[in-house]
């Protein structure tokens, strides 16, 4: 159990990355227009937050300064207009902008959900589940971020910066010089904090994926960690991850800590600045006292968005990162596609050849060699042979899961390249060794949202595999709760809803991965007499672990590291004393057959 293949490939990217943008813009483009009405919002309420203090300097200069009353009132109820005006701008403006940033997230979680669906196996082979949930859940929310957080407020907070700087000018230059003599003070400041919270902000990013990964493979491996008494040691790992994580966080909080005091030290000596020279201004008559607290506001204005464009710059970073993630997922192709005009079939008969078919799950690392086949219609075979001898990997083949590199495989006759995955597996039912079940109930586990399936038949196909009969029987029947992944039922169960789940699907072939974990002998039976019925009238190809269901088979297909070495009857081989005969000595011989019921 290592850690470093969970090490997220955080590199420090670009906070704007033009190309990316680009992309990322295509997923509001449907919601242009909206976007456009927020930003024409977005200035107006900007320009009008601008215009407070040059009201307010109005009504000290103009009307308290030569005592009009009346005009004073005129000019509060035009200041109570606006921040009216003001409170539905920025209302609309929020929501405008949360609701696009929430459509266009929904667009693109469905887009990588369905290009993750549509993703050969080798594909997650190679990739944890952790960092498939990570770019469909975390990594989207951080790109959410960009709107929720307002980072595209960004542009009003520069809109505001200039403004203020431009009407600080306009009223009065020398004062708007001398109270920027801070600035670049600010921005020194400013751009330290940036390099070294960035730094903070990968660290920390990084260490939350090697935590989720770490609480996820925990969880999902609990049985194993409290059978094998591993807690204490899992839990100091654990410990270990989770106080580099704090340390890293109390360094941010040490540059946040110093950052925002420095920020507010340089908007009060620019404040005093300000007081100083304008107040003397004022005393010698060279300005207005309106213009002094008209500045003396705008000082405000001016620091709030500096030091909130610093904490923005984060989040657009990381969104930028999360979305190159993610749009490198979008860019993975499948390892083979459907083909342009895939074989069109009205049903299959359900024969399969292979001819000189060479296979490696990676590249020259020959998993099948030289695989020459023929399964009749409605031929029943086993596979028999050592473990990691090459059967699933036959199976995997003809239900399209990989692509093979070298000879042929037909399905009634047709190339089984030339078909559309889709089609092949509609005819082919697989039941796994490990059979996965969904949470929900029994039924839902055999239909699978299928509607053409209906009660009736879901109750057929679970009677005739004999599953509501097995050990205590299932108080609630069809409706009965398996629990997530079906841990509520037992192994036998678990295998009699996916012998019923392939029965009421009907296929024109079957594959069966047996599964070898032992079971009681009645189970056993009621197991033999379900595969059976599940055998019948389809070609059948059957992964046998069990002496039982040899003997059910047409024929026996021998696989000896990626070969196939014997083809025959149980019998057959047997008389031939080669590796079946060894086998059987091996493996099967002590089963016991159980009596048929
Ligand atoms: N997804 C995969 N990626 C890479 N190699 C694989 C993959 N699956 C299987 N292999 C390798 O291919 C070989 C054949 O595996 P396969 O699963 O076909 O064996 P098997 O005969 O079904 O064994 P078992 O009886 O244990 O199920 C093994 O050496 C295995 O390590
Ligand atoms: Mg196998």
């Amino acid at each position: 159990m290592s850690d470093h293949q969970y090490f997220e490939d955080d590199a420090l990217g670009k906070a704007y990355d033009s190309q990316l943008m680009k992309r990322l813009l295509q997923y509001v483009k449907p919601y242009k227009k909206w976007i456009v009405l927020a930003l024409a919002i977005l200035i107006i309420s900007t320009l009008l937050r601008l215009a407070g203090p040059v009201i307010i300097k109005l009504a000290i200069d103009e009307y308290i300064a030569v005592g009009d009353a009346d005009g004073l009132g005129r000019l509060a109820l035009l200041y109570a207009g606006i921040l009216l005006v003001q409170f539905f701008a920025t209302w609309g403006q929020i929501y405008l902008m949360e609701w696009i940033g929430q459509k266009a997230m929904y667009d693109l979680r469905m887009k990588v959900f369905r290009h993750v669906q549509g993703l050969t196996m080798d594909f997650y082979d190679r990739n944890p589940v952790g960092r498939i949930i990570t770019r469909v859940t975390s990594d989207i929310n951080s790109l959410n971020e960009l709107f929720s957080s307002g980072v595209v407020n960004i542009i009003g907070d520069l809109f505001t910066i200039f403004g203020i700087v431009g009407v600080m000018f306009v009223i009065n230059s020398k004062l708007a010089a001398i109270t920027l003599i801070a600035l670049p003070l600010l921005i020194v400041a400013t751009i330290l904090f940036r390099i070294k919270v960035r730094h903070a902000y990968r660290e920390i990013r990084r260490l939350i994926a090697k935590l989720n990964a770490f609480v996820q493979e925990h969880v999902s491996g609990i049985s194993v960690v409290q059978n094998f008494v591993q807690e204490r040691r899992i839990f100091n790992r654990f410990n270990d991850i989770n106080r580099e994580l704090m340390g890293r966080h109390h360094k941010s909080i040490i540059y946040y800590a110093v950052f925002f005091p420095t920020v507010e030290i340089i908007s009060a000596i620019s404040l005093g600045i300000i007081i100083w020279y304008g107040g003397g201004q004022v005393i010698q008559g060279a300005m207005t006292f309106g213009t002094l607290v008209a500045f003396s506001q705008y000082m405000e204005m001016f620091y709030r968005p500096i030091r909130d464009l610093s904490e923005k710059y984060n989040i657009l970073q990381s969104a930028m990162a999360s979305s190159e993630r993610v749009f490198k997922l979008l860019d993975t192709k499948p390892a083979f596609k459907t083909p342009a005009k895939p074989v069109i079939t009205d049903g299959l008969k359900g024969e399969i050849k292979f001819k000189d078919v060479w296979f490696a799950y990676n590249k020259d690392e020959w998993v099948l060699k030289d695989i020459n086949l023929h399964i009749r219609t409605g031929e029943k075979v086993a596979f028999v042979g050592a473990t990691g001898s090459g059967k699933t990997s036959m199976t995997n083949l003809i239900l399209r899961f990989y692509d093979y590199q070298k000879g042929s495989i037909t399905l009634d006759g047709k190339e089984l390249k030339d078909f559309d995955g889709e089609t092949i597996r509609k005819n082919i039912s697989l039941v796994l060794q490990d059979v996965f079940l969904f949470s929900g109930t029994i039924e839902d586990n055999i239909r699978l949202g299928n509607g053409d399936i209906s009660r009736e038949q879901v109750k057929k196909a679970a009677e005739d595999v004999n599953l509501l009969r097995l050990g205590n029987g299932l108080k609630r029947g069809l409706d009965t709760n398996v629990g997530e992944r079906g841990g509520m039922l037992s192994v036998g169960q678990r295998q009699l809803v996916s012998f019923a789940r392939a029965l009421a699907y009907n296929p024109r072939i079957l594959i069966l991965d047996e599964a070898t974990s032992s079971v009681d002998t009645e189970t056993e039976v009621i197991i033999q007499k379900a595969t059976e019925t599940l055998m019948k009238g389809r070609t059948s190809i059957i992964i046998a672990h069990r002496l039982s269901t040899i003997k059910q088979v047409d024929k026996i297909v021998v696989v000896h590291k990626g070969r196939i070495c014997e083809i025959g009857s149980h019998d057959e081989l047997l008389a031939k004393k080669g590796i079946y005969y060894n086998l059987y000595q091996l493996q099967y011989k002590d089963q016991e057959l159980p009596a048929a019921v």
